[in-house]
């Protein structure tokens, strides 16, 4: 099997990363951007979600409709996977949202799981795993890793930019998970950043840094 590697072209998209990327976006302005365009690429990455059919009455009949019938899980990777996740939810408020905890080592830059809120089973038909920075690849590897052990056997990764060096491991290592991004950038720099990226999402998200 070989993962889908879908970059989005949509022009809302690419108008937003302009401003998600420019170095002068207040952390506001920042967080709201990250929601919008999370939003967007979520609304790529579930386009084949199982429907099931309802009869509805509206005030003029009925009408044959369709809801969900795939139960969602979000799994945003902490810190910046949290500054996915309000808009995304917003959008399937039945979602449930389990958080993993990973930060890589500084000197490294491997991933360490510090946090993981997952139920003894899975309960959700879907995992939709969010951070906007796939860097080396370490993180969402680790944590894809977890969610299999878990038992979860359909995951797709939901994230902003990526380094084609993350993007080569994720892929390679679990080639049944598709990938949604709204960038490939050039490269990684010594320090693990993705070049010209954004920065350190978290520190941009939660004022550090
Ligand atoms: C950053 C980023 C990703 C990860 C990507 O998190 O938010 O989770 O690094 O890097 P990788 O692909 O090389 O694993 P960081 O570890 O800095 O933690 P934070 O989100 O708490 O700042």
């Amino acid at each position: 099997m070989t993962s889908k590697v879908h970059v989005s072209t949509h022009p809302l998209v690419r108008h937003k990363m302009a401003l998600l990327r420019d170095q002068r976006t207040d952390p506001k302005k920042f967080r709201e951007l990250l929601q919008e365009v999370a939003i967007l690429i979520t609304y790529e990455a579930t386009a084949d979600l199982e429907l099931e059919e309802v009869m509805v009455t509206t005030p003029l009949g009925q009408v044959k409709s369709h809801r969900l019938r795939d139960r969602v899980g979000l799994v945003p990777i902490l810190r910046a996977g949290l500054g996915m996740v309000e808009g995304v939810w917003n959008m399937m408020p039945n979602a449930e949202v389990w958080h993993i905890g990973v930060r890589r080592d500084e000197r490294t830059l491997e991933p360490v799981e510090y946090y993981s809120r997952l139920p003894v089973r899975p309960t959700v038909d879907v995992c939709l795993v969010l951070d906007p920075m796939l860097a080396t690849g370490g993180s969402a590897v680790a944590v894809v890793d977890t969610l299999k052990r878990w038992g979860a056997d359909r995951i797709k990764f939901v994230g902003v930019i990526a380094a084609p060096e993350g993007v080569q491991h994720l892929t390679t290592t679990h080639p049944d998970v598709s990938l949604y991004l709204a960038a490939v950038d050039e490269r990684l720099n010594d320090a693990g950043l993705i070049v010209p990226g954004l920065g350190d999402a978290g520190d941009r998200l939660f004022g550090t840094g």
